[in-house]
């Protein structure tokens, strides 16, 4: 018997994801997909489909038509309804000839299941057991899935493999945009036992569902608002910097609304709120905005630069990195710790909407004062005005968080600290003094 082909014909693009990991982890079959009525009856129409998964609503034509084509046309597939609807509510369902199984959403695991096991029954299915099974999974669920469940490779051919990460590490947003970067949507996990993470999964669809909803973008909008504003009031800011600071934030949340790439990023530092990625982002974009007002230089695109550098700037770093493993990092001199802003720069570069020159303020923000920072140890004297503002403000969050850390947070020891580390650059020097003459703190 040839290779079993399945079509999995849903315009959710979640669904077929899922589905096609269910089906291709438990029969050896070619996949293909449909996004609609129309392209389902292109494929049928070729002849060797085996196997239809099908929704119900659908644009164009919906199962229903497809059903009815089948019919029609006294083709062999095995048709499968997937929809939440049930098959008795609709009359075309009533020859039973070729319907096969129904899978109920959102219920779908035990659905897929049972119409595997009813194929397996079907014995020349049944896949056979390989030493090597690779099982594709798309970039998408393994960002649900967020801890892997397996090792993950990276197929370069069909004897070559390549492994990219381990089993148990963090699979997230950044990752996700790094290969979809590369135009990879798909990855590969070994002798993955599809049982491990069916629950998990349950939970991805039911998050993916919630997820759709304009209420829980409101909610970002909120939940961002409020980090700012409780995180102004922690560190002892003054209150009347809020408005302007809130305005800023607005013009930012608005282009990361408009903008996948960037509302992902944005998920991964709400995810990560408590972490040192989380407080050291939302901070930094705070005191860079407020410290650019009271220098009066808080044009709106200033402020955006501003914001979005300090969100961003270190999206490549671990979500949920804490000191220790910073410290750690910076002391061996860790691959991925040196190469986090360059990659930073890098992404923001290409995506629409940002401000010239954000990327460089995020390039240069490890080029510390006295030419020893990194990728390209250049005197602070010879960065952008901004970048030396931002790399200022980012001593200073350091030095702010530690003391907060250390229940020692006043104004006269962030001074106090903050002399230390201007003494390598007049530029600094100038900054803090500026620092001192206005009211940043109550
Ligand atoms: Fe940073
Ligand atoms: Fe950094």
């Amino acid at each position: 018997m040839h290779n079993l082909k399945v079509l999995i014909a849903d315009d959710e693009e979640d669904l077929r994801d899922i589905m096609s990991f269910l089906v291709e982890s438990n029969l050896e079959c070619e996949l293909v997909f449909a996004v609609n009525g129309v392209e389902a009856i292109e494929y049928l129409s070729k002849g060797d489909i085996d196997l239809i998964i099908c929704d119900y609503n659908m644009p164009l034509k919906n199962g229903g038509d497809v059903y009815q084509y089948l019919l029609d046309a006294a083709h062999p597939c095995r048709y499968v309804m997937c929809s939440s609807d049930s098959p008795k509510q609709y009359e075309v369902f009533n020859d039973s000839s070729l319907f096969f199984g129904y899978i109920q959403k959102p219920l779908v695991l035990p659905g897929v299941k049972e119409i595997v096991a009813k194929l397996k029954s079907e014995e020349s299915l049944v896949k056979a057991p390989d030493a090597y099974d690779y099982t594709a999974i798309s970039t998408k669920l393994l960002l649900g899935l967020s801890i892997l469940p397996s090792e993950i490779f990276i197929k370069l051919s069909d004897s070559k493999v390549f492994k990219v990460f381990d089993k148990g590490a963090t699979f997230d947003e950044t990752d996700y945009i790094k290969y979809s970067m590369k135009g990879i949507d798909k990855l590969f996990a070994i002798n993955l036992s599809t049982t491990q993470i069916i629950e998990k999964m349950n939970q991805v669809i039911s998050e993916l569902k919630e997820n759709a909803l304009p209420e829980n973008r409101l909610e970002t909008e909120i939940q961002v608002h409020q980090l700012i504003s409780s995180t102004l009031k922690e560190y002892g800011f003054q209150e009347e910097l809020m408005p302007s600071i809130e305005a800023h934030f607005k013009e930012t949340l608005d282009l990361c609304k408009s903008n996948k790439t960037l509302s992902l990023l944005l998920d991964k530092l709400l995810k990560n709120k408590d972490s040192y990625l989380g407080q050291h982002s939302f901070l930094m974009s705070a005191v860079t905005v407020a410290l650019a007002a009271r220098l009066e230089w808080a044009s709106s695109v200033t402020a955006q630069k501003l914001v979005v550098s300090s969100l961003f700037h270190d999206i490549f770093l671990p979500g949920d990195i804490n000191n220790e493993v910073l410290e750690l990092m910076k002391k061996n001199n860790d691959e991925e710790f040196l190469t986090h802003p360059q990659k930073a720069a890098d992404l923001l570069d290409k995506l629409p909407g940002i401000q010239p020159d954000t990327s460089r303020i995020i390039l240069e923000h490890h080029e510390i004062g006295d030419g020893y920072g990194f990728p390209r140890e250049v005197d602070v004297s010879k960065t952008t005005p901004l970048s030396q503002l931002f790399i200022f403000s980012h001593y200073l969050v350091d030095i702010i968080l530690d003391l907060n850390r250390e229940g020692t947070l006043s104004k006269e020891a962030i001074f106090e600290q903050m002399e230390v580390i201007s003494h390598s650059s007049s530029k600094f020097k100038k900054l803090l003094a500026t620092l001192k003459e206005i009211d940043l703190f109550e």
